[in-house]
């Protein structure tokens, strides 16, 4: 069987089909089914989705990889360094997907602080019995601090949208502390995490998974921010300890929790689905129709250059 490239996913648009035009054999067969395991051995691009983790044994299996592109901005799921050593070509979709992103962590800092899962279930119940002054009651935003975790596009495009509702961002990043960022509309502070999280009423995660930020936030650090303080994740959900997390909006420390990203995606931890003040989303922080066809267009463009 030849092959040479291999898609576990047409992606959304004509993006891959032209690259399959242009250089042919395109293959596209379900992650690690029987057929995508026969093509992997003369594949040279192989697409993967941000779910589907390649290891360094697949690589060994695809002598004649030059390159892997990954239909997400996200990198977590790939073996980095063995790709490097091999001088495999690793490409992602940065850039295109900021904006769709923090959208999507807006919506869900709106969703929960203002109780919309529990309102549209009231209103749909047919058991509202009218407005009542004390009825499902969130926080206001304008006027508080929003940490935000990771200081790269998606971080400060936040940054504007919350700026926007009358907040204070500010932020902490790997590469450092101390001194300003411009994100746009803006400088904000950048602090060390035990400076940031004390101050931040809302603290929005937007920094990639990597070994420094594994467990980043985990039950001494969310035990920082203030009572009442909302949790959102639209990173990755190995930045958060997830069971910390549930432990603390139990216990009322936490004031919400808004979820696109989990541990141990896609399962969902069963204790989530009952816990209370929480919006559950599963992974949408890319999903619009336009960034999903741009993020194939710059993936497939990326590939194309690599297979030369
Ligand atoms: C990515 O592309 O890595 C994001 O997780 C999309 O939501």
């Amino acid at each position: 069987m030849s092959t040479r490239i291999l898609s576990t996913s047409p992606l959304v648009g004509p993006a891959l089909a032209e690259l399959g035009a242009r250089f042919p054999d395109l293959r596209i067969e379900p992650f690690r089914s029987a057929k995508w395991n026969l093509a992997l051995p003369s594949a040279e691009a192989l697409v993967v989705m941000l779910s589907e983790p390649i290891t360094p044994a697949d690589l060994d299996q695809a002598p004649k990889l030059k390159v892997i592109g990954t239909y997400s901005v996200g990198v977590n799921h790939l073996p980095l360094d063995a790709c490097k050593a091999r001088g495999i070509a690793v490409v992602n979709t940065p850039g295109v997907l900021t904006d769709a992103t923090a959208d999507l962590a807006l919506t869900l800092l709106l969703a929960v602080t203002r109780r919309v899962r529990e309102g549209e279930a009231l209103a749909r119940s047919g058991q509202w019995k009218g407005w009542a002054p004390d009825q499902l009651l969130g926080p206001s935003l304008a006027g508080k601090t929003c940490g935000i975790l990771g200081s790269g596009p998606i971080g400060q495009a936040m940054a504007r949208r919350v700026q926007a509702l009358g907040m204070t961002p500010r932020f902490w990043d790997r590469q450092g502390h101390g001194g300003e960022v411009d994100f746009g509309a803006g400088r904000a502070l950048r602090q060390p995490l035990d400076e940031l999280l004390p101050s931040s009423s809302v603290l929005s995660l937007h920094c990639p998974l990597t070994e420094q930020t594994r467990n980043l936030l985990d039950r001494a650090a969310l035990e920082q921010l203030p009572a009442g303080a909302v949790v959102i994740n639209t990173a990755r959900g190995g930045v958060l300890n997830e069971q910390a997390a549930l432990d603390l909006l139990q216990s009322g420390h936490l004031g919400g929790v808004g979820l696109d990203v989990y541990e141990g995606e896609p399962a969902i931890h069963p204790a989530w689905f009952t816990a209370p003040r929480t919006v559950l989303l599963p992974h949408l922080g890319s999903a619009t129709t336009e960034t999903r066809e741009a993020m194939a267009r710059l993936l497939c463009d990326g590939l194309a250059l690599a297979l030369g």
